[in-house]
């Protein structure tokens, strides 16, 4: 099981739309995907189900996440492996592919357990009883997801919010790779850099603790990587990036501390102006070889490659 957070500070770059098609792509070919929707705006989530249906059959049956996270310890009272749901529309649409696409549903009301959860981390009277504390609570998602249910997986994506709350570390602390879409303009390639930071932070914090003398609680040391920017709503015309957008990706390929991935998803109202009406991600729905089709293949390959993940027969 490869675990991968989708993540940027900046709103709107994409995560959601990447994480979804992604992770539709990847099961396409056969892998068992599980799709983790850790951002309080639900939009991943409502990508496969109705508000209507969300409501009815996540929300007031407590299958979504903010059950899990709202426990005095996330997991303590419900397991996240209780919370999987398997869309239908989206793995109808995988048609005879072998593989399946499941997901762990958001909750609109996330927004304030991820603001309980940080007052949590403090109270402690004593140094081991801070430390612990801050593993127990960094470390939940990473702990969970041990579960011997989820071996069963390929590939979990995370869909991240655009913070850095605790919610969000601990889809860090828990992920191998951090793949982070961006738009190729100033504003979104400006947070770049403090997103590596901030990470490297929280991991050099994380790693203390669990290296310092009197023991972890069983929490071992973190060493997740940045699988790459991958640029999203790529503006192209006759076939070329734009020369604005071509320098921005150039200046992020030579100076930033995170790798460039070769593929690109271009621009296209066509394929996701209506994100989530559906219940079956655009790539899915879209019929014959188009472009944008190529770019997510393309994309997929990539990041199945960088994961060693054999990503079956091609569609
Ligand atoms: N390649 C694309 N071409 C055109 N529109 C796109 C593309 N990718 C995403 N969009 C649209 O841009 C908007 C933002 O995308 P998305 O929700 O995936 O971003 P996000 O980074 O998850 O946002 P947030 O930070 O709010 O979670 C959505 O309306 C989506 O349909
Ligand atoms: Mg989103």
């Amino acid at each position: 099981m490869r675990v991968v957070a989708v993540m940027n500070y900046k709103g709107g770059v994409g995560k959601t739309t990447l994480t979804a098609n992604l992770g539709a792509v990847a099961a396409s070919r056969g892998l068992r995907v599980l799709l983790l929707d850790l951002d309080p705006q639900t939009n991943l989530t409502f990508s496969f189900y109705s508000i209507d249906d969300w409501h009815e059959r996540l929300k007031n049956d407590n299958r979504t996440v903010k059950q899990w996270y709202e426990a005095e310890m996330p997991g303590r009272e419900v397991s996240l492996a209780d919370l999987v749901v398997t869309p239908e529309r989206v793995n109808r649409a995988l048609g005879n592919s072998t593989g399946r696409l499941d997901l762990i549903s958001s909750h609109l009301g996330l927004i304030d357990i991820d603001l309980e959860l940080a007052a949590r981390l403090g109270g402690a009277t004593t140094f081991e009883g801070s430390k612990r504390k801050f593993l127990d609570l960094h470390g939940c998602l990473r702990r969970a997801l041990e579960d011997s249910r989820f071996t069963e997986y390929d590939l979990v994506l995370i869909d991240c919010a655009p913070n850095f709350g605790l919610v969000t570390k601990t889809a860090i602390v828990a992920s191998e790779q951090i793949l982070v879409p961006a738009k190729a303009d100033y504003l979104s390639t400006l947070g770049l850099d403090y997103l590596v930071g901030n990470c490297a932070g929280l991991v050099e914090q994380y790693n203390d603790f669990v290296n310092h003398k009197g023991g972890a609680g069983g929490h071992r040391t973190i060493d997740p990587s940045f699988l790459g920017v991958v640029f999203t709503m790529v503006q192209i015309y006759s076939q070329q990036v734009t020369l604005a957008q071509h320098a921005y990706i150039e200046e992020v390929r030579s100076n930033s501390r995170v790798p460039v991935l070769e593929s690109k998803i271009r621009n296209s109202p066509r394929h996701f102006g209506d994100a989530g009406e559906n219940g079956v991600p655009a790539m899915l729905r879209a019929t014959g070889k188009d472009e944008v089709v190529r770019e997510f293949d393309q994309l997929t390959d990539e990041v199945l490659g960088a994961l060693a993940l054999s990503g079956g027969g091609r569609r």
